[in-house]
């Protein structure tokens, strides 16, 4: 699969691209293409330290949303719609989402827009045919990064478009010891979405580290 990450250079960015690059090809997207060369450079040589090739590279953001037939949104809520109003060609791709719009006083809590939840105003953002998909809210990003640890969670998986939905949830199941399940139509991203504070909370108040959610 052709898969191209707007925001690449980030944490969850670079994350995903550690652990999907030996399976598909990854265009890490940035503003600063040198940027994101030199984030490409980096995960392809720890990649082969680990005995893994990877299939990676640097790319403007644009680039990113061209190569792929899979694009991830890995950026800040409060940086997407300027990003998408700089970015032409999603039509018919799918476009995942992993971003939990937070915000942060004594503790952290769901800041969602008027849409719902920060896929919902993709809705609004992206053209018509685009096809939308929540994954990725609820892991840390420290943890996609250490290749000698496995991802013991679960990730729910929000779309309207059951063949999008089935796709990603085929590629969350590839990695490490993720197990991807339906949690519905794209209306329910909300409360994926605020799980994350929750997971955030917890872990701040319990001198926890990575927590995270795994359904049986
Ligand atoms: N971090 C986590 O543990 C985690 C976990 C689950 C979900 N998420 C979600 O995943 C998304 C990405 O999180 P992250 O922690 O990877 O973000 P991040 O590292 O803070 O930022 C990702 C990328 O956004 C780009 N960026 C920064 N400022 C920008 C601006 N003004 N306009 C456009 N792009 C800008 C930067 O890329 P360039 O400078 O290269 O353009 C940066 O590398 C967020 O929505 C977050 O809610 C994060």
């Amino acid at each position: 699969m052709k898969i191209g990450i707007v925001g690449g250079t980030g944490d969850i960015g670079q994350g995903l691209a550690h652990r999907l690059s030996h399976n598909h090809e990854i265009f890490i997207g940035s503003r600063d293409k040198e940027k994101a060369c030199i984030v490409s450079e980096c995960t392809v040589k720890t990649l082969y330290e680990n005995g893994i090739e990877a299939k990676c590279k640097g790319a403007t953001n644009q680039e990113a949303v061209d190569f792929g037939d899979v694009i991830v949104l890995s950026i800040n809520y409060r940086h997407l719609k300027s990003t998408l109003d700089s970015l032409t060609g999603f039509e018919n791709k799918i476009v995942i989402t992993p971003i939990n719009p937070i915000s942060k006083s004594d503790c952290f809590y769901y800041d969602p827009p008027k849409e719902g939840s920060a896929a919902l105003s993709l809705k609004e953002l992206l053209p018509e045919s685009t096809r939308i998909v929540s994954a990725f809210n609820n892991i840390a990003a420290n943890r996609w990064k250490q290749l000698d640890t496995e991802l013991d969670y679960s990730v729910a998986v929000c779309s309207d478009d059951a063949e999008a939905k089935n796709i990603v949830m085929g590629l969350v199941n590839e990695v490490s010891n993720l197990n991807a399940v339906d949690a519905g139509p794209l209306q329910m991203s909300s409360i994926v979405e605020s799980i994350t504070p929750l997971i955030l909370n917890i872990a701040k108040y319990n001198e926890m580290k990575d927590v995270g959610v795994r359904f049986f």
